[in-house]
């Protein structure tokens, strides 16, 4: 019997905790804070931690520029002022997505445009991304949400027939490939949150700006840190910004966590692989269409419950999987046109500002209803998967799925 009619639930113990950090972080914060008190000097940033865990993660892409920053928005919002985009124009940002993924646009007192999702999945489409491209359009944000790859070569052809700069947002994605290619190495610029929610974090708050353009990779670095005159001689402040900046205490956690990632992205590939074995002969339910050539990491796994192939809804289903003791998310329903700042946009209040700008020459009252995005979010849940799920916790998983399916196939 199903555990929502009363039966026994397939997994009556909790999953396992990531256990993200360990004795190694806090050994590594430690000798930061022993030195600190033994030498009397305060713990810093851009220091010898913070420029080693900066070349680090440049490495691991091949080479190029990261900048540490606190928070992935940030990453975004440091990225967009790097490119130097003038105000008043639009920015094409994804059809799914974290607030932080899109405040920044407008921040930047730019128009966001969302690009609906191609179809079947959370990410821009290329087709719908062309749709919505303007005469007034400065950059395209594609994220690869959930840690699956957006299908790039299309959008990369797009973006350079039309001149237009490709920001990735790798938040979810840290490792991702497509076609060979790590995610944050295919656009201009990457924006990656390293909070410690995500693949790789340095520490409860965090995030990268990654370049393989060193003339923007010293842009982005002035930007985060009010404009100092980084890689210039002799100059004052070069231009107005925030003080975004991380710190040696978050880059030597960064380090550590930075040489467990790749087992971390095996450990999520190892979960994903084994639900999707098991989901292959179960009508009805099955992980996420990925586009060819993709390799995701899986920030999270996406289920696609097939239409009309339950009596009961997606939400239903996915309430009936969560009393069997599984962590599932009934829907990951983050569309930006949806929330409240977007709709009455309250950017810069009292004004109606980017959309309200005097110069801006697009159009004011166009809406974005995201079909595709829609019918995604509508059309899956959640299963919040990590690398630290054994095989005999995934199995559960698919078993409670199974059972689900089985019982409520119409
Ligand atoms: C796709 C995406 N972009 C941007 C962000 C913002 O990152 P942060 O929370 O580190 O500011 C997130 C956060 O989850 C995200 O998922």
């Amino acid at each position: 019997m199903l555990a929502v009619d009363g039966g026994t639930p397939v997994r009556t113990t909790p999953f396992p905790k990531r256990a993200l950090f360990g004795d190694q972080e806090r050994a590594a914060a430690m000798a930061l804070f022993d030195h600190a008190v033994e030498s009397g000097n305060p713990i810093g940033y851009n220091g010898a931690e913070e420029t080693a865990y900066e070349q680090e993660f440049a490495s691991w892409h091949g080479g190029g520029m990261a900048d540490l920053v606190n928070s992935g928005t940030s990453a975004l919002y440091v990225a967009l002022g790097g490119l130097e985009l003038a105000p008043a124009g639009e920015v094409v940002i994804p059809p799914i997505t974290d607030p932080g993924g899109v405040m920044p646009v407008a921040l930047h007192n730019l128009v966001p445009v969302p690009a609906d999702a191609a179809p079947g999945t959370f990410n821009a489409g290329v087709d719908q991304i062309a749709d919505v491209i303007t005469p007034h359009t400065r950059a395209i944000v594609v994220a690869h949400i959930a840690g699956e790859p957006a299908d790039m070569d299309p959008i990369l052809e797009l973006a350079a027939s039309r001149d237009l700069p490709v920001v990735e947002d790798c938040a979810q994605a840290h490792g991702a490939r497509y076609h060979g290619k790590l995610v944050g190495t295919m656009g201009v610029v990457a924006a990656y949150s390293t909070m410690s929610g995500k693949h790789h974090a340095t520490g409860p708050q965090g995030g990268v700006v990654y370049t393989q353009d060193e003339d923007l990779g010293w842009r982005c670095r002035r930007f985060s840190d009010r404009g100092k005159p980084f890689g210039l001689e002799g100059r004052s402040n070069v231009r107005a910004g925030l003080n975004l900046n991380g710190n040696d205490l978050a880059a030597t956690v960064g380090r550590v966590q930075l040489a467990k990632l790749e087992s971390i992205i095996a450990g999520r590939r190892r979960v994903a692989a084994r639900i999707a074995r098991g989901l292959a002969d179960c009508d009805g339910l099955d992980i996420g269409h990925e586009p060819e050539g993709a390799e995701s990491v899986y920030w999270f796994l996406r289920i696609a419950v097939a239409e009309g192939a339950f009596s009961l809804s997606k939400v239903e289903i996915a309430a009936a999987v969560s009393a069997e003791g599984i962590p599932v998310n009934p829907t990951y329903r983050h569309l930006p046109a949806e929330a409240e700042w977007f709709r009455e946009r309250k950017v810069f209040p009292p004004s109606d500002y980017p959309w309200g700008l005097p110069d801006y020459a697009g159009d004011r009252d166009a809406v974005y209803p995201c079909d595709n995005a829609v019918t995604a979010v509508e059309s899956h849940f959640i299963l919040s998967i990590h690398e630290s799920w054994s095989d005999a916790d995934v199995d559960d998983a698919v078993a409670a799925l199974r059972k689900v399916a089985d019982a409520y196939r119409a």
